[in-house]
């Protein structure tokens, strides 16, 4: 038996530890306010036990984890054709990069990097009848959470600043890979990153993709190839040009967001969620890193 309590507890105590946090996101003037002294972790494990430390039910933006949510309602929509929009290779750059895009003929290298995550809230907005309002009911039904909302002040905010995403829009409309208008797709877009969650509400939702395509209420979202597709992406590609740390560290299929948060999972197993705001130069959270390579040397488990 994996003593979770006592190891989140040393993962607390050497976190504290540490006087450089990184920097908070400072490009959406809106998360450059967050403490970065903030840290919380949460686990829920296959069995629906949960444990947790620090400052585990603090929300926070979830910035780019939401683009796993946005890509799972997509494929739940129209499945394998997703595909033919955007591809499924890491692409070694960082999450804003645009010069591979107009390389590649305007098909994003994969769905998580922003430029992917644009075409996929493209493919919602189209197929969705109320896009913001479905996406909300869609991830408040995952969670069996009805609290869940978006922050429209974090949504604002980064409307005023997003200018790289209207030039990766804007380029994705000039090959013909966004269907509908730039400003549609892009507020559809800011509003999917704005959400508001806490570690334990993250780890709640990220079950579905632990438990083979069930949420925590037993409802089949996805089916176990879907859920594979998902995961693989998930370690691969979610944490941009650190994929390869992450997985080297870490070993675990996971997404991160410039809000600081990390989510991750081991199959079959267990969900974990972090928050500490400040980030690394590649733009991940600094302390959620250390935290999650903590966990997964001390319970000595992970995907390899
Ligand atoms: O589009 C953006 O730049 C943000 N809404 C999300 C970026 C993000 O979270 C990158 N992840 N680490």
């Amino acid at each position: 038996m994996i003593n979770y309590p006592d190891i989140l507890h040393n993962i607390q105590l050497e976190i504290n530890k540490v006087s450089e946090r990184g920097q908070v996101a400072r490009y959406i003037p809106e998360l450059s306010k967050i403490d970065p002294h903030k840290f919380g972790m949460h686990i829920i494990d296959a069995n629906r036990n949960e444990f947790s430390v620090g400052d585990s039910e603090e929300a926070f933006s979830i910035q780019s984890i939401s683009k796993v949510l946005s890509l799972s309602q997509a494929i739940g929509l129209i499945g394998e054709e997703l595909w033919t929009r955007v591809d499924v290779e890491p692409s070694g750059d960082p999450f804003n990069h645009l010069s591979l895009l107009e390389q590649e003929n305007g098909i994003p290298r994969n769905p998580l990097i922003n430029a992917g995550a644009i075409v996929v809230a493209d493919i919602l907005v189209s197929k969705l009848k109320n896009p913001k309002e479905d996406f909300l009911t869609y991830i408040q039904d995952i969670s069996g959470d009805k609290s869940i909302n978006f922050d429209p002040e974090v949504a604002t905010s980064e409307k005023e600043t997003g200018f790289r995403n209207y030039a990766a829009a804007n380029l994705l409309k000039s090959y013909g890979n966004l269907h509908n208008d730039v400003d549609t797709v892009l507020d559809f877009y800011f509003h999917q990153c704005s959400l508001a969650l806490n570690c334990k509400q993250l780890t709640k939702l990220f079950f579905v993709f632990m438990n083979r395509g069930k949420c925590l209420q037993n409802n089949t979202y996805l089916t176990t190839s879907q859920v594979k597709r998902i995961n693989a992406l998930m370690l691969t590609c979610g944490f941009y040009d650190e994929a390869g740390e992450f997985a080297f560290e870490v070993g675990l299929p996971g997404k991160s967001g410039v809000g600081g948060g990390i989510v991750a999972l081991l199959p079959n197993n267990y969900c974990v969620a972090t928050w500490s705001p400040g980030l690394n130069k590649k733009g991940n959270s600094k302390l959620g890193m250390l935290a999650l390579e903590m966990l997964t040397t001390a319970t000595k488990q992970s995907i390899f």
